[in-house]
C-alpha cells in the first residue's frame, strides 16, 4: 500500500476519511472447527470486508493470553494466541488486507498485562530489574493499601502470597497494572510498539490508556465516586508526558493512526488530549453519549437502566460535534465488544428492526468524525436473552453480579436478570451470524459462546442477497461518505434541539449543504423548520420512497433521510 497520500487540504488525513470496522476475533469466523474464531477465519472474510467498503480494520487482541478477559490480559505481546493461529497467519492477514487497500490497526493493551506475563512472574519473585514493573504495596493480608475499586467489581488490590505484598489491578485480579513511573517499563513498551509498527501495521486502538498514570501516594478515593479511586487513576499527573513520550519515540516516525479508549472522560478532557504537541493522539473514544440510559450511579445499578431521552442524547452528541470534532476529530461509535448491540439498545429490535438499524447507521455515518462499525452491526445483529450466569463468559458481568451478591444487594440471579440482560458484554460477543447454516456458519463445532438463535433470519448471507437490507444500507452510506467530502469535513449544525422524536442536522462544506433527518421513534413525527429551498434531492432513505420535497412533512417511524439542499 502506498504510504504517500495526496491530501486535498492540509488538515485532511486518511484516517479522517476512513470507515473503521472492528473485529472481535474470538467471535468472527472459525476456520479450523474448534469453536473459536481465528485469524485464517478473518482472512477468509477479507473479500467480505472489501465488499462492505470499509477502509480500516481494528483487530481486538490476538496476542498470547490466558484469556481471563478474552485477550485483554496479554501474556506475550509478540506472539499470537495458539487458538487464533500463528504469526505467519497474522502476516497473511495483513497482506490480504493491504492488497485490498484496507489498513490494519491493533489493540494496544499497556495499562496492564496478564499475571502470567513473564514480567509479572519475575516481579513477584523480586527478580532484579523487574521488581518495580508493577504497583506493589506493603500491608497486612486483610487490609488492601487503599479503598480503590476495580472496574470489574470488588477491590482493585490482590494480595500475592509469593511476594507477600499487594498488587494493584484496576480490572480483573489476573490483570496487574504496570508501573509506568518505571522508565524501563516505558522503554519495553516503546520497543514493542515499534516492533509492531515495523511489521507494517497502520496504528493502534489504545486500551484504557487514560489509566496509566496514578496519583502520587495512591490516596484513598472519595466514597461517593461511581468507581472509588477513579479520581486518582484516570488522567493522572503524568499521563500527557507518557503519551507524548510514546508518540515522540515511536508513532511520530510512522504514518499511523491512534484512537485512545478513555472511559469516564468528559468532552473537554478528551479534547485536551488532541491538542497537537500534547499527547500525539488522533482520536479519543469518550463515552458521554453512552451514559444516557445508565442509572444515576453508572451502568450496573439495580432498577435503573434503559430509559433514555433523545434531547439529552442530541445535546451530548452536539457538544462532541462542537470542539471535539471541529477543532479536533471525533471517533463515532454506538457499539463495540463491551456494549450491548446497538439496534437493541438505541433502536427497536422487534417491529422496526430494519428501519431502526438503518436509522442508526445513517446517524453514525453522517456525523463529523471517523465512524467505527462493530462486527454484525452491518446486518442488524441483536442482543440475546441470558437465563443464568452459566451462559455468561464475560469476566465483567460475572464480577459485577458477584459484587451484588457479596454486598447483599441480590440473593438470586433472577434479581439481577434484567440488569445482566441489559448490560452484559456477551451480547456483542455472540458469534457472527454468517448464514442460516448450523451455528450460523460461524463454526462446524460447538461455538465457545452460544449463537443467537435469530440467525435464521438475521445473517450476512441473507442480507447480502437482499438489495434493500440493512447491509446494503451500510454499503450505500459508506459509498456516500467516500464520495462526499461534506459528510467527512463539513460543519455540523443541529436543528430542532428540543424535539423529542426528530434528530436533524445540516452538514455544510463550501457551497454544498446536506440535511439529515432522523425520526428516532416508533411514532410519526412532523418535521417543520422553515428552511427555504428551491429544490432538494433525496440522496438516501431507509424507506422505499421518501419524497424529494416537501421537506416539511410527517416522517414515518424510524424514517431516516439524507438530502442535498
Ligand atoms: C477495555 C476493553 O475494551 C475491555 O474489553 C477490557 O476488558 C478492558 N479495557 C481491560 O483491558
Amino acid at each position: 500500500m502506498s504510504r504517500v497520500e495526496v491530501l486535498k487540504q492540509p488538515d485532511e488525513s486518511w484516517w479522517k476519511e476512513a470507515v473503521v470496522y472492528q473485529i472481535y476475533p474470538r467471535s468472527f469466523n472459525d476456520s479450523d472447527g474448534d469453536g473459536v474464531g481465528d485469524i485464517p477465519g478473518i482472512t477468509e472474510k477479507v473479500e467480505y470486508l472489501d465488499s462492505l467498503g470499509v477502509d480500516v480494520v481494528w483487530l481486538c487482541p490476538v496476542y498470547d493470553s490466558p484469556n481471563h478477559d478474552n485477550g485483554y490480559d496479554i501474556r506475550d505481546y509478540r506472539s499470537i494466541l495458539d487458538e487464533f493461529g500463528t504469526m505467519a497467519d497474522w502476516e497473511a492477514l495483513l497482506d490480504a488486507l493491504h492488497a485490498r487497500d484496507i489498513r490494519l490497526i491493533m489493540d494496544l493493551v499497556v495499562n496492564h498485562t496478564s499475571n502470567e506475563h513473564d514480567w509479572f512472574q519475575r516481579s513477584r519473585q523480586r527478580d532484579g530489574e523487574y521488581e518495580d514493573y508493577y504497583i506493589w504495596r506493603d500491608g497486612s493480608p486483610d487490609e488492601p493499601p487503599n479503598n480503590w475499586e476495580s472496574v470489574f467489581g470488588g477491590p482493585a488490590w490482590t494480595y500475592d502470597d509469593d511476594r507477600k505484598q499487594w498488587y494493584l489491578h484496576l480490572f480483573d485480579e489476573n490483570q496487574p497494572d504496570l508501573n509506568w513511573r518505571n522508565s524501563d517499563v516505558r522503554e519495553d513498551i516503546k520497543e514493542m510498539i515499534t516492533w509492531w509498527l515495523d511489521k507494517g501495521i497502520d496504528g493502534f486502538r489504545m486500551d484504557a490508556i487514560n489509566f496509566i498514570s496514578k496519583t502520587d501516594g495512591l490516596p484513598d478515593g472519595d466514597l461517593d465516586e461511581q468507581l472509588v479511586g477513579h479520581q486518582h487513576y484516570a488522567h493522572g499527573p503524568h499521563i500527557h508526558d507518557y503519551l507524548q513520550e510514546i508518540y515522540d519515540d515511536t508513532l511520530a516516525n510512522y504514518d499511523a493512526m491512534t484512537v485512545a479508549e478513555m472511559g469516564g472522560t468528559s468532552i473537554p478532557q478528551a479534547a485536551e488530549y488532541l491538542v497537537e504537541g500534547q499527547s500525539g493522539l488522533d482520536m479519543v473514544f469518550q463515552f458521554n453519549h453512552m451514559s444516557v440510559d445508565e442509572g444515576s450511579d453508572g451502568q450496573w445499578t439495580l432498577d435503573e437502566w434503559g430509559e433514555w431521552d433523545l434531547t439529552e442524547f442530541k445535546e451530548i452528541v452536539t457538544d462532541a460535534q462542537g470542539e471535539l470534532a471541529t477543532t479536533f476529530w471525533d471517533a463515532l461509535f454506538l457499539g463495540n465488544h463491551d456494549l450491548p448491540r446497538i439496534v437493541s439498545r438505541f433502536g427497536d429490535d422487534g417491529a422496526y428492526h430494519e428501519e431502526s438499524a438503518k436509522l442508526i447507521a445513517t446517524f453514525l455515518l453522517t456525523l463529523r468524525g471517523t465512524p467505527y462499525i462493530y462486527q454484525g452491526e452491518e446486518f442488524g445483529m441483536t442482543n440475546v436473552e441470558f437465563d443464568s450466569l452459566n451462559q455468561i463468559d464475560d469476566v465483567m458481568t460475572i464480577g459485577k453480579v458477584e459484587e451484588l451478591f457479596e454486598t447483599g444487594s441480590i440473593d438470586s440471579f433472577e434479581e439481577a436478570r434484567g440488569l445482566v440482560n441489559y448490560w452484559s458484554r456477551d451480547h456483542a460477543r455472540t458469534p457472527m451470524q454468517w448464514s442460516d447454516a448450523p451455528n450460523a456458519g460461524f463454526t462446524d463445532r460447538e461455538p465457545w459462546l452460544e449463537v443467537n438463535d435469530n440467525y435464521h433470519d438475521i445473517n450476512a448471507e441473507t442480507a447480502l442477497a437482499d438489495e434493500d437490507s440493512i447491509w446494503h444500507h451500510y454499503r450505500s452510506l459508506i459509498d456516500l461518505r467516500h464520495e462526499m467530502d461534506t459528510l467527512v469535513y463539513g460543519t455540523y449544525e443541529l436543528l430542532l434541539p428540543d424535539h423529542e422524536q426528530l434528530y436533524a442536522y445540516i452538514r455544510t462544506l463550501d457551497e454544498e449543504q446536506l440535511l439529515v433527518v432522523l425520526n428516532w421513534s416508533d411514532e410519526p413525527a412532523m418535521f417543520r423548520t422553515g428552511i427555504e429551498t428551491n429544490d432538494t434531492e433525496v440522496l438516501l432513505s431507509n424507506y422505499e420512497s421518501s419524497p424529494d420535497s416537501p421537506l416539511e412533512r410527517e416522517f414515518r417511524p424510524y424514517e431516516a433521510v439524507v438530502y442535498r439542499l
